[in-house]
């Protein structure tokens, strides 16, 4: 029978402390401690809704199958209760992008876009993705032997990449830069800008979206190609354009969810494989491992840290009796490292066969859209690379963000000889 206690654990702040993700070795070492004792773990912490966070991979698994049961809202995005104070007191409505609507509406949204990201689809961009990660890769010519290989090659990669799926040019790739880590990377301070003011930063970024991605939409309504901007332009639902709202969202999640995720994945599996010499230059030896290394790479870093969802009934889930307007955290790095389903959890392993087995992505209704685009990113990334440089190795102690919903190392110092 499942048990009603509802009395909180301090360990779980670990989940939206945006510092407890700096150190990641220590953040893991909490989690594996709550994943033992307390796997679905109730979280009360001042200025947040409380919530039940769900740490093993086969509850994180049952609430992303159960969307009956578990929906996705408005409030998605696990944050304080003050950024949707701050949003409604701006006049600017909620977000409504794919991961905040549930049911058919988010079945029809989807639709829009969901052929243009099928693996068949996909495979099609490979010319393209290998030619911008040959591009970023010569760039470390240029670099004298040493470089941060987030900020110099994973970043700038993974931003082209998106842009270039969009169809929109090389200038505003600073600008788009801006923008998205104004909203995501908002908890990390070396991104924030100037925060003093949250609610005019918040507002200057969300109009200067929806400045940017109108014109766009008219220029591809004009003039449409085979890009995804003309498919979200000319985009309708139930036979109706798409909302302008639905629109400037669906633009914001492709473009926000679409980079900082893909070169957070690179740089954290990059830092291992730099402590795994022997791995690297396996890879290096025979490229046909960078798949799975890839796997491994998105498993180890499981770059967005969890989503909420709300109950919509009373529901037990790993002994615990879940009620009805309750919400849970998905904790997919937890998942991940869940020692009932992967070998040996902690150990970074390029050839390992569990890797596939891994929740970076979620699963079920809102599965990423584009994780066939990001495995073929950080693959393609890794190949080109270590097919250039000879020697590469850590010249630094890298760094982690401090953010709790998207984070990863952001700065990996390294020096390196090219072939
Ligand atoms: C390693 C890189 C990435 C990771 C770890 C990641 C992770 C995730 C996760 C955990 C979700 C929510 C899944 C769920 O609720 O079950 C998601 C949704 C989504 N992702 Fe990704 N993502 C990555 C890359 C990308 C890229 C490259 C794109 C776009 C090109 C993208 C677009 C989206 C979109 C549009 C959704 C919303 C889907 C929906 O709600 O129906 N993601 N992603």
């Amino acid at each position: 029978m499942a048990g009603t206690d509802t009395s909180t654990d301090p360990r779980g702040l670990a989940f939206i402390t945006p510092e407890a993700f700096t150190d990641m070795e220590q953040w893991h070492a909490t989690v594996r401690e709550l994943r033992r004792e307390s796997p679905v773990v109730r979280v009360e912490a001042e200025g947040w809704p409380s919530f039940w966070a769900v740490t093993r991979h086969a509850d994180v698994f049952e609430v992303s199958r159960r969307s009956d049961v578990f929906w996705n809202t408005e409030k998605s995005a696990p944050g304080p209760d003050v950024q949707y104070d701050l949003l409604q007191a701006s006049g600017i409505e909620l977000p409504r992008t794919l991961v905040h609507l549930h049911g058919d509406i988010h079945q029809k949204y989807r639709e829009v876009t969901s052929e243009w990201f099928k693996p068949a689809a996909v495979k099609h961009l490979q010319p393209n993705i290998e030619q911008i990660a040959d591009e970023y890769v010569a760039r470390l010519d240029d670099l004298g032997g040493q470089c941060d290989l987030a900020a110099d090659l994973a970043v700038p990669f993974t931003i082209r990449v998106i842009m270039s799926i969009f169809g929109v040019p090389r200038e505003d790739e600073g600008f788009m830069l801006e923008l998205t880590q104004g909203l995501f990377g908002a908890a990390d301070p070396e991104y924030l800008g100037d925060f003093s003011d949250p609610m005019s930063l918040i507002t200057s970024t969300i109009n200067r979206f929806e400045t940017y991605f109108d014109e766009l939409s008219a220029q591809r309504r004009a003039h449409p190609t085979d890009d995804l901007a003309t498919v979200l332009a000319n985009g309708t639902v139930d036979g109706e354009p798409l909302g302008e709202l639905e629109r400037l969202w669906y633009y914001i999640i492709i473009a926000t969810a679409g980079h900082d995720t893909t070169s957070y994945a690179f740089s954290g599996g990059m830092e291992q494989l730099l402590r795994h010499q022997d791995q690297l230059r396996m890879i290096q030896q025979d490229p046909s491992l960078a798949a799975n290394a890839a796997e491994e790479m998105i498993r180890w870093t499981s770059p967005v840290r969890s989503f909420f969802r709300w109950a919509q009934q009373d529901h037990e889930l790993g002994g615990v009796l879940i009620r009805e307007g309750d919400v849970v955290l998905t904790s997919y790095p937890s998942a991940n490292r869940d020692e009932d389903v992967f070998e040996d959890p902690d150990r970074f392993d390029v050839t390992r066969t569990d890797a596939d087995k891994l929740l970076s992505f979620g699963l079920g209704m809102h599965y990423c859209l584009g994780a066939q685009v990001a495995r073929r990113e950080v693959r393609t990334l890794l190949v080109k690379l270590l097919e250039r440089v000879d020697t590469i190795e850590l010249a630094g102690a890298p760094e982690w963000s401090g953010a709790h919903f998207v984070s990863g190392v952001k700065h990996l110092p390294v020096s390196y000889t090219l072939r």
